[in-house]
């Protein structure tokens, strides 16, 4: 398995571009599905991810033409299987999302149930709530969801919790079914709006996508369309926090600075000077040291939990104590324990970490459990004394387009090493 070595105390600067968001582009390759054409998709990122998604989509019978750029065309016309196996799913749990559009488009689907994941239990009840109250008939059994409708009805589908993807699946079925739907306490995060897009460029009927009520007039078909993906926040929110971390001065290009401005009062409050541009945001700290801060997790446009672990990661090394509150998820801090290992004065009580600043964290081996969990860890080798080596970095290329290549055009010192085992 490869590792990264970074050696900690170089300060960033410079600029980086922005790739496009993962958790926008893997709802939008599910909605292809839906179209009668083809669709055109662009600014897609390279992830492991989505490679795993359009691998899941080719078996499906999906074709998918994809250019050196990551300009993805796909066509649902030769889909002749309408399953998405556990040996896939597994590796992503964002697979789920197919479960929706097969429905819709098809009337069938066999979709395999996620799983556990290190963050949590992550159960889909919400899902097959939403569909079977839309008219699907759906068991569960030997791991398996099992679905069948001969056409979706519009039902009124109050939420008992927001969920992103659950919002996103029961979206994208309304948008064939029979009539009106409403999706109440619905999520309102900025990729379920990309993805509301995305549907009505394809002759969907949606309104409201971004509030905590969206209203889906079903329509007889959908058609192709072209799209360009929205810029990855989460890791915009990431680079930030690197060059809050180093004291450093950056400028993140090719993004969307208002779909952040959770994490940029948080970064205010840390005392970064923050400027932002239509498609740029820059960060200068001046070379000085992070204030500690308070963060209390929720569904936006609260604090992201995707950013909590970047935020632990800074207040270990922070002047003062933060205490961190992770609500939407059960078992978020992992890369706590590995934090540990470096030195970070840390105590964690229930959903809550209570950290104490220190000087300066000592480099040490440690081992990425989750995506943002990895990114944390590599934040923390910035800043750390030595050398730093970040194990099972396969989580990180989930969701991170060539980090250590924009680190290093930043100018930190981190490098990957191949293990040929
Ligand atoms: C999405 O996951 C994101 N993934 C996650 O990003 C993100 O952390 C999460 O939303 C929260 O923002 C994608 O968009 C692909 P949820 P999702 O359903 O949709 C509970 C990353 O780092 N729940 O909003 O799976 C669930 O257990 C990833 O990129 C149910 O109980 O999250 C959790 O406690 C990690 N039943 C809470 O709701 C359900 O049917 C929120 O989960 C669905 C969810």
């Amino acid at each position: 398995m490869d590792k990264l070595l970074i050696t900690g105390g170089y300060p960033l600067n410079g600029e980086i571009r922005i790739s496009g968001a993962k958790n926008a582009a893997l709802p939008i390759l599910a909605a292809t599905l839906l179209a009668e054409g083809s669709c055109h998709l662009s600014n897609v990122p390279h992830l492991q991810d989505i490679t795993t998604m359009m691998s899941l989509l080719g078996r499906m019978g999906v074709e998918l033409i994809v250019d050196e750029k990551m300009n993805i065309e796909a066509n649902s016309r030769s889909v002749h299987t309408l399953e998405a196996h556990y040996e896939l799913v597994k590796t992503m749990r964002a697979s789920i999302l197919v479960l929706g559009p097969l429905l819709a488009k098809f009337g069938r689907a066999q979709v395999s149930l996620p799983g556990g994941c290190a963050i949590g239990a992550r159960p889909v009840n919400l899902h097959i709530q939403g569909l079977i109250a839309m008219g699907a008939d759906i068991q569960v059994e030997g791991g398996y969801i099992t679905a069948k409708a001969k056409r979706l009805h519009g039902a009124t589908l109050l939420m008992d919790l927001v969920t992103v993807t659950g919002t996103e699946n029961l979206m994208m079925a309304a948008t064939l079914a029979e009539g009106i739907t409403l999706i109440e306490n619905a999520a309102r995060e900025p990729e379920v709006v990309d993805l509301a897009n995305f549907l009505n460029k394809m002759g969907a009927r949606i309104q409201g996508a971004g509030t905590e009520t969206i209203c889906i007039e079903g329509v007889p078909q959908l058609t192709g369309a072209e799209y360009s993906v929205l810029p990855d926040r989460i890791e915009t929110g990431t680079y930030l926090v690197a060059a809050t971390m180093t004291g450093s001065s950056i400028k993140l290009k090719g993004t969307d600075p208002h779909l952040l401005d959770a994490i940029l009062v948080k970064l205010r409050e840390v005392g970064a000077k923050i400027t932002l541009g239509t498609d740029w945001v820059a960060l200068d700290m001046q070379g000085r040291r992070p204030k500690a801060v308070n963060i209390h997790t929720a569904p936006y446009p609260a604090f992201p939990t995707d950013m909590q672990a970047q935020f632990t990661a800074m207040s270990t090394i922070s002047e003062g104590v933060s205490i961190l509150t992770e609500t939407v998820f059960e078992n978020r801090f992992m890369h706590a324990l590995e934090l540990q290992r470096m030195g970070a004065d840390i105590r964690l009580e229930g959903n809550t970490a209570i950290i104490k600043g220190i000087a300066e964290l000592q480099a040490a081996p440690v081992m990425a459990t989750d995506l943002r969990a990895s990114a944390s860890l590599v934040l923390a080798g910035l800043v750390a004394k030595g050398e730093t080596w970040v194990d099972r970095i396969y989580h990180i290329d989930r969701g991170y387009e060539r980090i250590e290549e924009k680190l290093t055009q930043l100018g930190a010192k981190i490098r990957r090493v191949r293990n040929h085992v």
